[in-house]
């Protein structure tokens, strides 16, 4: 018997034989369509190739596509378990022409492949056409030879298929199997059609028009060709099943869910095995494509799944979490095909463990309430809305949990009640918000995030993608439309753009519509809105418009490479400096990234050269970055570095990189750098390139504050740098370095020589010129010998040293000389030793200020000096002296 995987591998390969390229699957969230929550077909990813908007350079594909129909337009959710064909999660087989081939292949493919590969029997098969294709039903019969009755002509909207309200279109065939007449149900078209005899299992549509908005269709330049059969409906017919649950991979995965919970697979607890087995299935392929567990828009759709799945679980007796032990089973079914599944296989098991530990609090809880409210009602009476609104708010129940819980007892939920308490609630919060004494401009981010909600990031994942404008805002009102030139502020519900938070700068880039384009400046955030900050530069932007936002690329690449290595550079300096470094702020900007952090001295250049090795061995290492969601007190129980003082949600995301085996944090003590982080990060840390420190300065007491380059910047300052040492040896003259530094000490040396003797002329010079004996010469006061002078040229720094020598000369005596430094004087006294009982120099130099329009004057009986502002008083203040000592 056939498994699932050779199933799919067949379609493949048939073909691919016939020359299509084999397309990997796009991730669950789609990058091109605003309006869509999940891929939810193989066309999806092509949509823009169908419009001729987007080229490939093939013309023929083929994909088995992830699919999830779980939230917005095509929900199964509801259905999933109690019947036999619904999912969350499906494969779509899919076999495309781009312009290539038309009807006239793609029925025969379609046919040669069921009969001949899967050997189908023709007898079971059966089509439809759209009424008036009468093209595609003489192909049928041509290729197929099927009689008159079962190519059966619908004329509904059933053989039309349309992607959505907008977007390629056109009419199709659809080709069913008869199960046989064992089983009740009429043929398609029939009034019993919806009984499971015929099963529809394959449907190609004839891409042939594109639908706009205002209800116009248009030719496509190029007809194409766009089919899908779901992978678990074509598995169980070829296995011979009739349930898409018994086929080999739904069933391992049942089967994994009864032994964990010693349950029966096929006994009572039969349907809460399926919704675990298929719940389990699009919890872990949104998680390996970037959707985490939140209150928002597919975060909440995932965290609907996840919540709905732990029901069932509880329901089989589970008492532990249970959902994040099955997950080994689905990678060994599935990682084969879908490596991504491999790779998330941790993180996926992580979060589930989380996401069931958090919920198990409160769902015995929310149960017991529900269970209380019942029995308070009257038998069959339907759930009041505010109970089950109490559910939700109190208990995490989403809507469809305690509309689930309710189906097994055969009762129902007042929708409308719901929905009139969640919207009471908002009411309030609104009054609390107003009153809260925020600015009248906030007050219209407050009312867009009431109404659409916050805006989703898909940023962490990807630098483009489409978004709707969901409001324009020009200086604080909203607009309906902006024009070329005009500043304007865009929400769009989903945007690639990264808002500035956590010390990254806001993203850049462009916005572009069918209409018009808008160059963003930057990228704020308020009440969960992110905000482009724009200017139209192009025709105009209206409300409404599908857009196509795409980030600057390589400026959010250096962003990402600054944001990284500060984690680098936060442990490296807690290595280097001590447990006591704690980050204190932050910035990462394209061009540089700053840290401050708890620190009281500047780092010494051992230091230094230490952190700066150690980040950069963390960049060659090229180790992933890894980010996980967990609750604040796990995340600091793997050692997760947080920041002081921050208020932080239930759950925060948590960023790892670096290897060190033995001395690491974390659960295995082997990762090198956790911090709590909502920024976007190189995926591995080679790609930082290298980091430089390019300034080491204090930004307040006990903060120090670095600043550090990377990647080709970090390139570019050493290369500037060794050009500058370049230009200096070149100046010198010098091959090497050491020659350089040789050099430069040898004229350092000279310099200080040349001073020596240049101080020395300058001072004989003073004092009259020629030898040490000569100079003015004394005059006897009373007995003691006085030296007078007034020098020109000479500092006030230079006298004591003149005294000095002057005293020497004298023997015996008293010195005055007085600095004549144009516009400012400064005046010197010396007395020696056996005067200093009679003379003292602070009285001379006092007399001598008091003259020359200076004040006091201080120093030693033997040597003062003072100052003074009018140096052409000199004579006077000789005088002065004069006068003191004669008496
Ligand atoms: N787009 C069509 C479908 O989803 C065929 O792939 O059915």
């Amino acid at each position: 018997m056939p498994s699932l995987n050779d199933i799919r591998s067949t379609f493949l390969d048939y073909f691919a034989r016939n020359d299509h390229q084999v397309v990997e699957s796009s991730p669950l969230v789609p990058r091109n369509d605003p309006t869509l929550m999940f891929v939810n077909s193989g066309m999806v990813q092509f949509k823009n190739v169908f419009t001729g908007v987007e080229h490939r350079d093939y013309k023929r594909a083929v994909t088995s596509q992830k699919c999830v129909r779980a939230g917005g337009k095509h929900n199964d959710l509801d259905n999933v378990g109690y019947t036999a064909r619904h999912h969350t999660f499906f494969e779509m087989l899919g076999n495309f022409s781009f312009g290539d081939y038309f009807k006239e292949a793609a029925i025969p493919f379609a046919w040669e492949l069921l009969t001949r590969e899967y050997g189908i029997s023709k007898d079971r098969l059966l089509v439809t056409v759209y009424h008036t294709d009468d093209e595609a039903a003489a192909i049928w019969k041509k290729v197929a030879g099927l009689p008159d009755d079962r190519i059966i002509r619908i004329p509904t909207n059933d053989n039309f298929w349309m992607m959505g309200p907008t977007g390629p279109c056109g009419p199709c065939t659809e080709i069913f199997y008869d199960h046989g007449d064992h089983i009740p149900g009429g043929p398609p078209g029939s009034p019993d059609e919806d009984g499971d005899r015929f099963i529809e299992i394959w449907n190609l549509v004839f891409m042939q028009f594109e639908q706009f908005e205002d209800g116009a269709r248009k030719d496509l330049a190029a007809q194409s060709i766009d089919t899908g059969m779901g992978l678990e409906r074509i598995g169980a017919l070829l296995q011979g099943k009739h349930d898409n649950y018994d086929t080999d991979l739904m069933r391992a995965l049942i089967e994994a869910s009864a032994n964990a919970t010693s349950a029966d697979p096929d006994g009572p607890g039969r349907i809460h095995h399926r919704v675990i087995a298929d719940h389990l299935r699009s919890t872990a392929f949104l998680i390996a494509d970037g959707v985490m567990p939140s209150n928002e828009g597919r975060g909440y759709v995932l965290r609907r799944i996840m919540r709905r799945a732990m029901r069932h679980a509880h329901q089989l007796g589970a008492d532990e979490p249970l959902m994040y032990r099955l997950v080994h089973a689905l990678v060994r079914k599935m990682g084969g095909h879908y490596p991504e599944l491999v790779r998330a296989e941790a993180l996926v098991t992580e979060t589930l463990k989380l996401e069931e530990t958090r919920f198990r609090q409160t769902l015995d809880r929310g149960l017991r309430l529900l269970d209380d409210e019942l029995a308070r009602l009257p038998d069959g009476a339907t759930l009041p809305g505010d109970a089950a609104f109490r559910l939700y708010d109190t208990y995490g129940f989403p809507l469809d949990l305690t509309q689930d819980a309710l189906r097994e007892k055969g009762r129902a939920v007042d929708v409308a009640g719901f929905e009139a308490a969640m919207a009471e609630q908002k009411a309030k919060a609104r009054a609390a918000w107003a009153g809260s004494g925020e600015t009248k401009e906030a007050a219209i981010w407050f009312d867009l995030a009431e109404k659409h909600g916050a805006t989703e990031f898909l940023g962490y994942d990807t630098d483009s993608a489409e978004g709707q404008v969901l409001a324009l805002v020009r200086d604080g009102a909203a607009i309906k439309r902006a024009e070329a030139g005009e500043s304007v502020q865009i929400i769009v519900n989903q945007t690639p753009f990264y808002g500035e938070a956590g010390g990254q700068v806001g993203d850049t880039g462009t916005i572009r519509t069918e209409h018009g384009q808008a160059r963003v400046t930057d990228t704020l955030r308020a009440q969960g809105l992110f905000i482009h900050v724009a200017e139209v530069t192009e025709g105009h932007i209206t409300l409404g418009a599908a857009a196509e936002l795409a980030v600057d690329r390589d400026r959010r690449a250096r962003i990402k490479a600054n944001h990284s290595a500060t984690h680098l550079l936060h442990e490296a300096l807690r290595q280097a400096l001590g447990d006591h470094v704690a980050q204190r702020g932050s910035l990462n900007a394209p061009d540089r990234l700053r840290f401050d952090f708890s620190h009281g001295a500047p780092l010494s250049a051992a230091e230094r050269a230490a952190v700066q090795q150690e980040v950069n061995a963390y960049i060659r290492q090229n180790a992933p970055v890894v980010t996980r969601i967990m609750t604040p007190d796990d995340a600091r129980g793997v050692g997760a570095q947080a920041l002081f003082g921050e208020k932080y949600g239930d759950e925060v995301r948590v960023v790892s990189m670096g290897r060190a085996p033995g001395s690491g944090k974390g659960l295995d003590k082997a990762t090198y750098s956790i911090e709590l982080c909502g920024g976007t990060h190189v995926r591995r840390t080679g790609e930082i390139g290298a980091m430089v420190i390019v300034a080491d300065q204090a930004s307040s007491a006990g903060v120090r504050r670095i600043e550090a380059l990377t990647g080709q910047a970090a390139i570019d300052w050493l290369e500037a740098q060794a050009e500058q040492l370049h230009g200096l040896m070149g100046q010198l003259k010098s091959p090497t370095f050491e020659d350089a530094q040789k050099k430069l000490s040898a004229l350092q040396a000279e310099n200080r020589a040349l001073q020596n003797e240049l101080a020395q002329l300058r001072r004989e010079l003073a004092m009259g010129g020629g030898g040490a004996a000569s100079g003015p010469e004394s005059r006897d006061l009373g007995g003691v010998k006085f030296l007078a002078q007034v020098l020109k040229g000479v500092t006030g720094k230079e006298l004591p040293g003149l005294i000095d020598e002057a005293k020497a000369r004298l023997g015996s005596g008293a010195v005055l000389l007085v600095a004549d430094a144009g516009g400012k004087a400064a005046v010197a006294a010396g007395v020696t030793a056996d005067l200093t009982e009679r003379l003292s120099a602070v009285d001379m130099v006092r007399a001598a200020a008091a003259e020359l329009g200076g004040k006091g004057g201080g120093g030693r009986p033997d040597m003062a000096q003072a100052g003074g502002s009018d140096p052409s008083r000199a004579d006077a203040a000789i005088a002065a002296v004069e006068k003191l000592i004669g008496g």
